[in-house]
């Protein structure tokens, strides 16, 4: 099997905002799930996938001086903006490291919590690096994600189209051409959907699970358009969409401004122990 390609969107100082914005957006599971893993504030916590910094910020807020984020990730300029981000935010308490996720390592060790924002599903056969990360892991290590999901939304949103609002395929569209790419690149696009189910059948316990839908209001739609401007290039080299219908699909969905209309994704949010 082919080594899998790098991170597919952007690590560019505009993808960390696209981030940013995001992490608004993912502010209410967020807080859930670091309430759900009952962090502590002498907890060593060890984030995958950290990007530009968003939920590190969030746990850094929740820790006290004895405890510590080691924040994960293979981009090295997405690391850099998420040290300029944590920056008077906490800083002291973080550690950064470069390195990539789908193997466990030593950036495991001592970890009291292991949580991930949206990292899974760029992961291929991510259920794989559920399975190898257990072992690495204490028992009772308290294990969180929260991972998007936009393609249990796309039924709901497929019935609507055919029953009287054809203005939704551009929710459609946006959701089917995420999806083709992410596959596209042998990642993981429908991983939140069978995540309690992997945590399970990997062993951990006290897998528990729920359903965070966001409706498709004027902060989505405007993530959305930044995701078609941030990946134009790979959706047209994939055959996927071409410039013009790109830019075609970023008029469809201005026209949903403001909204909100209903929800073209959700997120999961699982967590468990090891
Ligand atoms: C969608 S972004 C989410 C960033 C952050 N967790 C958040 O919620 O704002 C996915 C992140 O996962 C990182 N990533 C993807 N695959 C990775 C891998 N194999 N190892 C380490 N980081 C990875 C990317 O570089 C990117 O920062």
């Amino acid at each position: 099997m082919s080594e899998p390609a790098g991170y597919i969107l952007g690590q560019s100082a505009s993808a960390a905002r696209r981030l940013e914005l995001q992490d608004r957006h993912f502010e209410v599971p967020s807080e859930q799930l670091l309430d759900a893993l009952a962090l502590r504030p002498t907890d060593r916590v060890v984030e995958l996938g950290c990007g530009p910094g968003g939920l590190t910020r969030r746990i850094a807020a929740r820790l006290g001086a004895g405890g510590s984020v080691r924040a994960v990730d293979s981009s090295a300029g997405l690391l850099e903006q998420a040290a300029k981000n944590l920056a008077g935010n906490g800083a002291e308490k973080v550690e950064f490291v470069a390195a990539d996720v789908s193997k466990p390592g030593a950036w495991l060790d001592g970890a009291d919590v292991v949580v991930g924002r949206a990292v899974l599903h760029h992961v291929p056969m991510a259920e794989y690096l559920l399975g190898r990360l257990r072992p690495a892991l204490r028992t009772g290590t308290r294990v969180g994600f929260l991972e998007p999901d936009f393609r249990s939304p796309l039924a709901r949103l497929a019935h609507l189209e055919a029953t009287g609002h054809p203005e939704y395929a551009a929710l459609r569209v946006w959701a089917t051409a995420l999806n083709d790419l992410y596959l596209a690149r042998r990642i993981s696009p429908a991983v939140g959907a069978t995540l309690a189910r992997s945590l399970a059948a990997a062993g951990y316990r006290n897998v528990r699970e729920e359903w965070h839908e966001f409706p498709s209001d004027a902060l989505v739609i405007e993530n959305m358009l930044m995701f078609y401007d941030e990946v134009r290039g790979p959706l047209e080299s994939y055959g996927i969409l071409s410039a013009a219908e790109n830019a075609e699909q970023q008029r469809q969905l201005r026209a949903l401004l403001p909204g909100p209309h209903p929800g073209v994704w959700g997120m999961f949010r699982v967590v468990c122990e090891a």
